[in-house]
Parts: structure tokens; sequence; C-alpha cells
């Protein structure tokens, strides 16, 4: 989309500064990150973009075209509104606590990320306005850097206490390979992904906010607590202290927290695993571990739900697909399958008119890219 007339027809001059971050798809490795563990996203082909100009003053001016408002607040001054220009505020809040100079600067943005469908529309927005920052202020910031900032910020004035892999993969990620991260060490190494693999991404229609706070309730803040508490009696440091062969000691916890610690645990070693069938070039093992990744998240994990679930199974029963996981965050948001390169969108299309027809939901096949 070419965002320069709508930037001048606002702001009354040209861009000077244009920066981009695609949405991300986690292919596996689920809540495993703020546990110290290992996940592998990819960049999806939808991205958030944006233009920038700098200003005379300390002012920030932001046209969002999915919003259709332009709104604006003074650099020193970011106060949480609870709307989308929270994004904006908090990430200019963690460069400036940072130690990072900024001035004012006019900007618009447009996403074709869909919102709350756990592909990470707020992470790709952050890490935007990052890299356009660093460009149009000379900030000496790397791309992990970037991505740290735009987690301290969801952290921090956004008030979502989530983890490292979404910005990391904004960031970093390159189209057609994985990411592989290791969040003890946040070491990370490119998986290319096999050309005879697609990757079919199906938007349930139910959207999912990470920003729950009710303890107690079915959200992402109940879970990251579920797990420390686990920690906790289990008289580790992290989850990622335990393996496999601990997975005993852990059946003898309480519920929920058996479950939880196990979701983890054979999480972590089906990253690993799924690596090595994708260097393999083996889709057929690797869709096995996207099936028994999913039962974990569904059963051990509980973050599925019914719709959800409902398309992993349709996807089993559909010709090329090889195997179908949820991913992201979860309660709500998108299914990843992989399928064989020739029938992708034909299988993609099928479970998608199965599922609108079963449930009367509105999903969306948002990759192949349509
Ligand atoms: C969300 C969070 C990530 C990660 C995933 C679950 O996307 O932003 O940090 O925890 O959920 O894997």
């Amino acid at each position: 989309m070419n965002l320069e007339p709508l930037f001048q027809q606002t702001f009354h001059s040209a861009s000077t500064v244009h920066a981009s971050s695609p949405g991300r798809v986690n292919l596996i490795g689920e809540h495993t990150d703020y546990n110290e563990g290992l996940v592998l996203p990819t960049p999806i082909p939808q991205r958030c973009e944006m233009l920038f100009s700098p200003r005379a003053d300390d002012r920030v001016e932001i046209h969002s075209v999915q919003m259709q408002t332009r709104a604006g607040y003074a650099l020193g001054a970011e106060i949480a509104d609870h709307t989308w220009l929270d994004y904006v505020q908090a990430i200019t809040q963690e460069l400036q606590r940072a130690g990072h100079n900024l001035r004012g600067f006019n900007a618009v943005v447009s996403s074709d990320v869909p919102l709350g469908s756990g592909l990470s529309s707020s992470a790709s927005f952050l890490v935007t306005i990052a890299k356009g920052l660093r460009k149009l202020f000379d900030l000496e910031i790397t791309d992990v850097q970037i991505a740290q900032l735009a987690q301290a910020a969801e952290n921090g004035l956004v008030g979502a206490r989530v983890g490292l892999m979404d910005q990391m993969a904004c960031s970093l990620g390159k189209a057609g390979e994985a990411l592989l991260i290791d969040f003890r060490t946040l070491e990370y190494r490119s998986i290319k992904l096999p050309e005879t693999m697609e990757l079919v991404i199906l938007h349930s229609g139910l959207t999912h906010s990470l920003a729950g706070h009710e303890a107690g309730t079915r959200n992402y803040k109940t879970r990251r607590l579920e797990c420390e508490r686990a920690c906790e009696l289990l008289g580790v440091a992290s989850l990622r202290d335990l393996e496999l062969a601990d997975l005993e000691r852990v059946a003898a916890l309480p519920a929920p927290f058996a479950g939880r610690a196990r979701h983890v645990i054979t999480e972590n070693a089906r990253v690993l695993e799924t690596v090595a069938a994708l260097e393999a070039g083996d889709l057929q093992r690797v869709g096995e571990l996207f099936y028994t990744s999913h039962v974990s998240m569904s059963a051990d994990y509980d973050v599925s739900e019914p719709e959800i679930d409902l398309i992993v199974q349709i996807a089993g029963r559909t010709a090329g697909i090889y195997g179908a996981r949820l991913t992201g965050g979860g309660f709500g948001g998108s299914v990843v399958m992989i399928a064989d390169k020739s029938q992708g969108r034909v299988a993609g299309e099928a479970v998608m008119l199965e599922y609108a027809q079963t449930t009367g939901q509105s999903p969306r096949l948002l990759s192949p890219a349509v």
C-alpha cells in the first residue's frame, strides 16, 4: 500500500523514512518463551507499514489507516489511555528510558496483520515504530535491542505481560526461514523451510487479548502464574531446568500444575524434533509433531477453544495437510497447518469452508496470501 499520498494529505509535507515489519506465525514452541524455552516462529506475508518525518517540536502525531483517526501526545508525557495510541506511547517511553534522544515526529501507519489473531499485530506495530525512529534519529540500536524494547513497551505502558518471542520474530525474521530461539541464552539460528512445504494459516474468527488481568480466569497471565507456581512446587528456578526424564516427578503435582509443566517440558523437546524433521525434509513427521503439540496445548495447557479444536480436527481429515495446531497465545486466534506445496490453497479453503459452515464463524485464510 502506498501511504505517501495519505501522509502528504495529513501532514502537508513529504515523509522522509519508511519502516515495515511482518507479523509472525509460530510453527511450534508455544508458551515456552517466558519459561526460558525454545520457539520456532517465521514471518507471515501480512505486515505493518509506516512513514515518518521529523517535527520541529516534541509532539508525536500519528494517523492510523485502520483506526481511521489521528492522535498525538507530547514526548515525555506518555500516559496510557487504553487506545491504540498506547503502543506508540509505550515504545517512545521505553526508547527515552533507554537513553535514546528522540524528537517529535509525524507518522502514518497501516497494517494488514489482523488484530487479536495470534499473529503478532502488536509486536509488528511496536517493532515498526522502533525501526522507523532508529532511521529517523540515527539511533544506535540493534535488531535484538529493538525486540527487547518492544517487549518492555508491551509489559510496561500497554500492560500485557508477554514474552519476547513475537518481538524477536518481527524484528529479525526472514521470509522462507524460521527462527529457532533459545530464551535461556537468547541464542538464535535460522532454519530454512523446505520448498516442498506450504504454510496454511487460518484465523478462526475468534479474537483474543493478552492483556486479561483477572486472576483465576482462563487467560495468558494466569498461565504464567501457574508456571511460576509449578516451579516453586518442583523446586526449580525455571521449567527449562526439567527434561523428559523428569515427567514422572511432574505428574505427581496437583492439577493444574502437572499439565502446565508437562506441556512446557514436552513442547521444548518437540521444537528440537521439528527442527530435525524440517532439516530432513520430513513433512510427515513435522505434521505429527504439530498434532501432538496441539493436543498438549488443548489438554495440558488449556489455551484452546472448541472452535480451534474443530479446525485442527477438520485439518486432520483433509487431503494434502500434514499437521495443524493452534499458534500464538491461544484463547482464540489462528491455526497453522503444514501442507504440500501444490495443495496448500485448496486444502486451506476446504478446511475454512467446513469450519465456517459448522460453526457460523467468519474465518479468514491468511496464507497462502490472497
Ligand atoms: C503470545 C506472547 C508470546 C508467547 C506466545 C505463546 O504470542 O506474546 O510471548 O508467550 O503468546 O507462545
